[in-house]
């Protein structure tokens, strides 16, 4: 790229996608490393897909915690090409480390009670997330996980988006997304989904958009401890809740981070480190 962006200069491609692409860079000066998130110069001038890059930022500004990727600017390239200034995070993603097989069960407990902490945090800015799946949470080297791509992200005091700009990821969408009318419990089946997934090796419905349409809206999911065996009760009981198909009916954020760290508390090793 021959583009300036500010005061970085891009080192190497990290993923591409719809919009654009991400990008490793280096700070001229600094040396500091950072990702930067560019727009397609398709979509340059495109108002409301620059709007929508830039409310990450926003996001950004509103909700910070460890556990959400911190978006530190957004600007334009010497080509006018809108982009945002991210930390750097070295790791991988959540749906690499479930393609490479089954994940252990402590695992699996304490990476959800970050990303619920995460996503309560979130919410208490009065955002909610989205689109919360596996390709969108980054789990770091040291093995803790950051929420990232605030995308399709909403303010509370925004109005509904009308019936034509339905945005989420099917697998993992609830019913009241799939009516357009997301809202903080959204978020919630949405974890569901992915620790369902992480649990058995599969989300809870797969098949074709209106397949998953009516599975999402009327179905229930296979059961998981007929999936995996050695699920503890209270965690097959928690999944399930948060998949209830009436949002009033899931358990808040802030409970399933709650009860999450509970359970994690609880593990073997766990204890073991309170020994050692
Ligand atoms: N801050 C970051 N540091 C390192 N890698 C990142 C960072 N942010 C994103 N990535 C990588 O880039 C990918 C795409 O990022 P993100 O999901 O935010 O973009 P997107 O435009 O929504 O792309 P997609 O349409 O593919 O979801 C991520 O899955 C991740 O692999
Ligand atoms: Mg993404």
């Amino acid at each position: 790229m021959h583009a300036r962006f500010g005061d970085y200069e891009v080192v190497a491609p990290i993923a591409s996608g719809g919009m654009g692409g991400v990008f490793l860079a280096t700070h001229r000066t600094t040396g500091d490393r950072v990702a930067l998130k560019v727009l397609d110069p398709m979509f340059a001038d495109h108002a409301e897909v620059v709007d929508r890059l830039y409310a990450e930022r926003e996001v950004s500004a509103r909700a910070s915690h460890p556990g959400l990727v911190e978006i530190r600017a957004a600007s334009r390239s010497s080509d006018d090409v809108p982009f945002l200034v991210m930390e750097y995070l070295e790791g991988e993603t959540l749906s690499s480390i479930i393609e490479r097989g089954t994940v252990d069960l402590e695992t699996i407990v304490t990476l959800s009670a970050q990303i619920a902490s995460a996503l309560a945090a979130m919410h208490d800015a009065g955002i909610t997330h989205c689109d919360v799946k596996p390709d969108n949470l980054f789990v770091l080297d040291d093995g803790t996980v950051k929420v990232i791509d605030f995308g399709v992200s909403r303010l509370v005091e925004e109005p509904p988006p009308d019936d034509s700009s339905i945005a989420g990821t099917p697998a993992y969408m609830a019913p009241e997304q799939w009516r357009g009318k997301p809202e903080f419990a959204t978020d919630v089946y949405s974890l569901g989904c992915v620790m369902y997934e992480l649990l058995t090796g599969n989300v809870p419905f797969e098949g074709s958009l209106p397949e998953l349409m009516v599975a999402h809206l009327d179905q229930r999911p296979g059961r998981i401890s007929w999936l995996r065996k050695a699920v503890p009760v209270e965690l097959e009981r928690l999944v399930m809740r948060a998949l209830a198909k009436a949002p009033g009916l899931r358990p808040q954020m802030c409970e399933m981070a709650l009860a999450l760290e509970r359970l994690a508390g609880r593990s073997p090793s766990a204890t073991l480190r309170m020994a050692g």
